[in-house]
């Protein structure tokens, strides 16, 4: 048939990339020093516990991509280069052009990112993070190929904007997310976030085994990461965010409001607390996830997810984070731009 001959070549581009990728090799930088030498239990098993058991099923359809997989799955690198960058150069001081330059694909490098006052906790849990956005920029790339990294707007001017957008004033001083670890979580609220709702929203329109093992396991580590963006929030609910006088749990509310307002769909989006009714089956206002009324993850489209970003609430109006738009096939066929031509693996 003809879709399993079309479908081969991505695949075969799996295999060859990932026999020329020779590990994992970051800079030095990028690799946690204080790790303790010995071994913990839980992976000891790798040196002796052999032969495994843990053969997976055969795929019952054994296509591993399907053509129609690989602009749906591509999409998303607009939201993984996006992190990557907030993140490596919050917690690092340095993005994907030191870490894993390959991956930008020659894309402009972001502008305004730079390293946050973190403390601690906050910058262990953010440099986690950050190495995980790499490894999903490789993965998405080996699987459905890629395009270059679009420029990316980070600076705090920008987020500044988000936040006076969702207040419908200007906040004084202006919000800066790299000045404290509250500031950077708050900001961190705004983006994974739409990660889950893009892949929600990719699953069932994608039909390869390999696209949806990808899938999958990208919206499992992506709502990990909000929900432990917003557990840390949700100890803070309470807090006055310095020096504005609003609460932590405030700001999650206005920045969720702002997200369904420019989604223009209906609402996808809930704060850290919410009205009883749109609790956990409506008799709660504790809200450490948002969900909807079966507590299932929200879905958004890219046009939605577009709007959001480009804080226009129009998907063929770049601007925000993406001041020339985003990449890709789908996102490009909103603006009638070849900008950023599309370099998915020839089907
Ligand atoms: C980034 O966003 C800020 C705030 O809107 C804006 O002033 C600045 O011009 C933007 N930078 C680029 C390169 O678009
Ligand atoms: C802070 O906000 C609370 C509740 O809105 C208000 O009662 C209080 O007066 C405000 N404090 C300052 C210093 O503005």
């Amino acid at each position: 048939m003809a879709s399993s001959h079309a479908a081969a070549a991505p695949f075969l581009l799996v295999l060859l990339l990932q026999l020329c990728s020779s590990g994992l090799a970051l800079p030095s930088k990028f690799i946690d020093q204080t790790c303790p030498p010995e071994r913990l239990p839980a992976v000891a098993l790798l040196s002796n516990g052999g032969p495994f058991l843990c053969n997976p099923p055969a795929p019952r359809v054994p296509v591993a991509v399907f053509p129609h997989d690989v602009d749906p799955v591509q999409f998303a690198l607009n939201l993984e280069y996006t992190e990557a960058e907030f993140f490596l150069h919050g917690a690092y001081g340095a993005g994907l052009d030191e870490a894993a330059p390959g991956l930008a694909r020659g894309g402009p490098p972001p502008v305004g990112a730079r390293k946050a006052n973190l403390d601690e906790e906050t910058r262990r849990v953010v440099s986690e993070f950050a190495l995980q956005e790499v490894g999903h920029l490789r993965v998405i790339q080996q699987t459905v190929g890629g395009f270059p990294r679009p420029l990316l707007n980070l600076s705090a001017d920008n987020f500044a904007r988000v936040m006076d957008n969702a207040f419908g004033y200007r906040l004084n001083p202006p919000f800066d997310p790299y000045t404290n670890s509250l500031n950077f979580l708050l900001a961190c609220y705004v983006i994974p976030y739409l990660g889950i709702n893009g892949y929600v929203g990719t699953n069932p329109i994608i039909d390869g085994y390999k696209t949806k093992e990808l899938v999958a396991g990208l919206l499992g580590v992506e709502a990990g990461q909000d929900a432990a963006f917003r557990t840390l929030l949700f100890r803070r609910r309470g807090e006055a965010v310095p020096p504005y006088n609003v609460t932590v749990a405030e700001f999650t509310d206005r920045v969720s409001a702002l997200r369904n307002r420019l989604g223009r769909c209906g609402v996808k989006d809930e704060g850290l607390t919410v009205p009883r009714e749109l609790g956990a089956e409506g008799a709660i206002c504790t809200n450490v996830l948002s969900a909807d009324r079966d507590s299932l993850s929200y879905s958004r489209t890219p046009a939605e997810l577009l709007r959001i970003l480009y804080l226009t609430g129009d998907e063929h109006v770049p601007g925000g984070f993406y001041p020339d738009g985003a990449n890709g096939k789908i996102a490009r066929s909103f603006l009638g731009k070849p900008r950023g031509a599309n370099e998915s693996p020839k089907n």
